[in-house]
């Protein structure tokens, strides 16, 4: 079956030029995204989680072509769209920019402070299908209907809504043109806990009627678990282990995925803490450090981590994992 989503060999590197202690100017390369690949197919959720700097939202801004990449394809149903993204016809632009959709983690940002809501939810259907406006106005009313909020609460502004409320908004412009795939970069992180399942529970139940693939990037790996069906976790600006959500968490094989699923807080209180602890900053995605790029954190480090890179293995659950001695 050809997957709705294919990215191959995905790279985005940044070259950064400083001037060292002596003058000299020194150009050193960002390795953001480095070689990522994936598959997704309509209805499924894939989780992009690691700690921060390791190339989640670069990776996600690059399949939309908000950052160019410096190589790689972009398949959606077996087709590069990288070309059409990069090309001169509009039209066929515009119908690739129409299927694949992006929520920022904080709508505000994105939301014009001088539009209502009914304004901004206006723009994506005026961007990709001309029409008269009043044809528009009954489905931006069941847009906020299906998104849980009241369509006369349209005519009011950003600010007069709250966070929760605002992110319903992000996601109903996201979904306005009916997209097949809504990249969402940390949809609930700036929200209050407790507003944070309601969202969850909204692009659980929003998935279910649509159909709509996503992909979701958080640090919260409790929120990963609820809404995924597949993970892939990243370490400077690689996938380093992907595979179903259940298999992943049952059975890490990456020692940097066994640390990240072991620091989710215990719930009880009474529980044995068996977790292990992550040692270390997260190096630089300049100064990559040789053969596994985790060997300077990682206690089952081999003597072949520190010369040899892993490269993405079947390891016989299903998942693959980039490591020499896995757990
Ligand atoms: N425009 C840019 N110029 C130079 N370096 C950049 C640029 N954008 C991102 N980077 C670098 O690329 C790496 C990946 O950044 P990215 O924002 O994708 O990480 P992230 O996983 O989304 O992090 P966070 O969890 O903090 O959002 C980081 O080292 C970052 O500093
Ligand atoms: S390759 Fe080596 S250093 Fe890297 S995670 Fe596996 S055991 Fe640890
Ligand atoms: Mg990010």
């Amino acid at each position: 079956m050809i997957p709705l989503l294919d990215i191959r060999g995905l790279r985005k590197h940044y070259s950064i030029t400083r001037r060292g202690l002596i003058g000299r100017r020194q150009t050193r390369t960002v390795r953001a995204v480095d070689d990522v690949s994936f598959v997704l197919q309509a209805g499924q959720t894939l989780g992009l989680v690691g700690e921060s700097g390791c190339g989640k939202t670069t990776t996600a801004r690059s399949i939309l072509d908000l950052v160019q990449a410096d190589a790689g394809e972009i398949r959606l149903d077996g087709t590069d769209v990288r070309p059409i993204l990069a090309g001169t016809d509009r039209a066929a632009m515009l119908a690739v920019r129409r299927r694949m959709q992006y929520v920022f983690q904080d709508p505000y940002l994105s939301l014009n402070p001088r539009w209502t809501i009914n304004e901004a939810l206006r723009e994506p259907y005026r961007a990709h299908a001309p029409q008269d406006d009043r044809e528009w106005d009954g489905r931006i009313a069941a847009l906020l209907e299906t998104v849980g909020l009241e369509p006369r609460n349209g005519v009011r502004y950003p600010h007069e809504f709250s966070g929760g409320q605002r992110q319903r908004v992000g996601i109903a412009r996201a979904l306005a043109v009916e997209p097949d795939v809504v990249l969402l970069d940390e949809p609930v992180s700036a929200l209050d806990i407790s507003v944070r399942a309601q969202i969850l529970n909204l692009l659980a139940s929003l998935q279910d009627r649509l159909g709509v693939a996503y992909v979701y990037i958080s640090h919260d790996l409790s929120s990963v678990r609820f809404i995924s069906t597949h993970v892939a976790v990243m370490y400077l600006g690689r996938i380093v282990e992907i595979g179903a959500v259940d298999e992943i968490f049952a059975r890490p094989r990456h020692h940097y995925t066994a640390a990240l699923i072991s620091a989710i807080p215990v719930p009880s209180p009474g529980a044995v803490d068996r977790r292990v602890h992550l040692r270390g900053e997260v190096p630089s995605a300049m100064n990559r450090p040789s053969g596994c790029p985790f060997h300077p954190r990682c206690a089952a480090a081999l003597p072949i981590c520190r010369e040899q890179d892993p490269t993405l293995q079947r390891m016989g659950t299903g998942t693959q994992a980039a490591c020499h001695n896995p757990t």
